[in-house]
């Protein structure tokens, strides 16, 4: 094995390091927080629905997860955001758990050689991706916020956030950066079912029919799906080099390509010595979904406010998954609902 090569000026600044190590524990497992005397009215006078038992407001044209409204709230208000941030957008089930491992290793490879052979003690071995990259609104909701200050620069950040819904300081900052993933609407649909499944009381009657029917209505965490994807569709077009789009199955089909693309777009592009160790090859092998299910922090363990199982964010990783799920005539209906919903603005789904 080649020698690591010395930090490019970027690359040798102090983060991302892992959250979970400055922060300690927290966020996992806080039910039902309740809303801060702050925003108690703003909330009351929320329209709210409930996907497959969960219970979603309707807060500036978007559906916030009941566990989450405050913190979106918060963030909104507080969050202040540092030269140098990167945030990871997504909608749910879209990838953002990829992502973030991807991100991580591409930002800390200096400090942590992402090669299996030659380094055992990669935070993303240890830790689940969710516990080195913290999750900007849950932070938030369980008032938390200050443990972000913890974090050196450049600090990594996710979000389900819209983009309409993240303040001004962030979307219009020159010197911080948006990475988003989205994914083919089926299949976020499908992930979907099977991850709420994972946390649905016992004896649950919900179907995948039902919630296929509020996915029609755009009535999903963080939905419409349309609107969160079109956001950043349109953020990106605008201001290329402060927000990278990038879509799941793409990134399956080039992964070494999607590594490239990231560090490129995060101003670390791979140097020559650091492609001929097949640095970016090592990486799609430390964050595949096969090396990441195996290890112990993602077989154990639980992430979140509602206290999701680290086994529940990995599951087949795959693309078209839907038609395990979906008839033909409910493909087509769906397909035609969000053809509709991005006619004219150039973003489409279709192979
Ligand atoms: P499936 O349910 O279709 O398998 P999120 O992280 O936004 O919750 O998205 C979860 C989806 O990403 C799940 O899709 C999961 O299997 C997939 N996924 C998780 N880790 C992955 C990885 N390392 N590579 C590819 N896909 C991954």
């Amino acid at each position: 094995m080649a020698s690591t090569p010395p930090p490019s000026t970027a690359l040798s600044s102090i983060g991302p390091v892992p959250f979970k190590d400055v922060a300690g524990a927290g966020g996992e497992g806080h039910r039902g927080v309740p809303p801060p005397e702050e925003f108690s009215g703003t909330v009351a006078a929320m329209p709210t629905t409930n996907m497959l038992g969960f219970k979603l407001h309707r807060h500036q044209d978007t559906w916030v997860v009941d566990a989450c409204l405050t913190g979106v709230l918060s963030v909104q208000r507080r969050f202040a955001p540092r030269p140098g941030d990167v945030v990871l957008a997504s909608p749910p089930k879209c990838g953002t758990t990829w992502l973030k491992a991807l991100a991580f290793a591409v930002m800390a490879r200096a400090a942590y050689p992402p090669s299996l052979a030659s380094n055992e003690e990669h935070p993303l071995l240890r830790l689940n991706p969710h516990a080195c990259v913290p999750f900007l609104e849950e932070l938030f909701t369980v008032g938390q916020e200050a443990k972000l200050e913890l974090l050196p620069s450049p600090r990594l950040i996710n979000t389900h956030m819209h983009h309409s819904l993240l303040p001004p300081s962030l979307t219009g900052n020159p010197d911080c950066k948006i990475v988003y993933v989205c994914r083919e609407p089926k299949d976020m649909v499908v992930s979907l079912w099977h991850f709420a499944k994972s946390i649905m009381p016992e004896g649950s009657k919900h179907t995948f029919s039902d919630l296929f029917e509020d996915a029609c209505k755009g009535e999903t965490p963080s939905g419409p799906i349309w609107d969160h994807t079109l956001g950043y569709w349109r953020a990106s077009k605008a201001h290329p080099d402060r927000v990278l789009f990038l879509k799941y199955e793409e990134m399956l089909l080039d992964r070494a390509g999607a590594v490239r693309e990231l560090a490129r777009f995060l101003g670390v592009p791979f140097s020559a010595a650091e492609e001929a160790q097949g640095m970016p090859a090592d990486i799609v092998g430390l964050c595949s979904i096969e090396t990441m299910k195996g290890l112990s922090a993602n077989r154990t363990g639980v992430a979140g406010l509602l206290g999701f199982k680290h086994e529940s964010f990995f599951r087949k990783g795959v693309a078209g998954d839907w038609a395990n799920h979906m008839t033909l005539e409910m493909a087509r209906r769906f397909d035609d609902i969000v053809e509709d919903k991005l006619r004219g603005s150039g973003l489409t789904f279709k192979p």
